[in-house]
């Protein structure tokens, strides 16, 4: 079984995914970590994200970054999503997402453009958004959590600005794949988001069951 989630930053899409991966036993995959190595890389190698030939080098990046601390930095996040407006750079990680939505058993996997791009024919797909606002404020929190020092505007600013260029570009943009259930988790907590999440992934496989 493939289970496809996507969402805006901060959505809770992260936490929804791998809650639906230990509940069915699937290996899960968080594709924006990957964007975030490419980002990482180019910023290291003191190369622009906006430059196409700058973010295509960084799909080089070694396996043991995707284990480094600072991908979760907001400076990996912005620049992640910068190079992944680059068709080039979408290009050459799509074969390993692809893959790994393969495998046998299937996979969770969260990212932008899951449903609609790497695993269209996903047995199960998720939108999940919430207000920018509410995002923001999670964020905010998850940041001051880890010791990260910024102010909760600025957040709000990053989030809106990563939200316009994630939707606005041309090439796979964030969108709702037209057979995706939509979950708004503004006023939810995660126990009832995961909840929710898993009774509309149980509603797709019953009526699966009877096709
Ligand atoms: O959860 P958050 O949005 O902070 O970060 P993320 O999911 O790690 O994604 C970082 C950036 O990677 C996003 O802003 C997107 O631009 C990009 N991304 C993408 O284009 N396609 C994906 N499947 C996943 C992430």
């Amino acid at each position: 079984m493939i289970i496809a989630v996507d969402g805006p930053a901060a959505s809770g899409k992260g936490t929804i995914a791998r809650a639906l991966a230990r509940h069915y036993g699937l290996p899960h995959l968080d594709t924006g970590l990957l964007y975030r190595a490419v980002g990482l890389c180019v910023l290291r190698n003191g190369g622009d994200p906006a430059d196409p030939a700058d973010a295509l080098a960084g799909c080089d990046f070694s396996d043991a970054m995707l284990g480094d601390e600072q991908l979760r930095s907001e400076a990996a996040g912005a620049a992640a999503s910068r190079v992944s407006a680059h068709p080039r750079v979408r290009a050459a990680l799509i074969e390993r997402q692809r893959a790994f939505a393969g495998q046998p058993g299937g996979a969770v996997l969260d990212g932008r453009d899951i449903g609609t791009v790497i695993a269209p024919h996903a047995d199960a797909k998720l939108f999940v958004k919430a207000a920018p606002a509410v995002r923001a404020r999670r964020r905010h929190d998850e940041l001051s959590a880890r010791g990260l020092d910024t102010s909760y505007d600025r957040v709000l600013a990053d989030i809106r600005e990563r939200d316009r260029r994630d939707t606005m570009r041309d090439h796979a943009p964030l969108a709702q794949a037209d057979d995706a259930d939509l979950l708004d988790t503004t006023f939810m907590g995660i126990d009832a988001a995961v909840d929710r999440a898993l009774s509309l992934v149980e509603a797709r496989i019953r009526t699966a069951g009877r096709d």
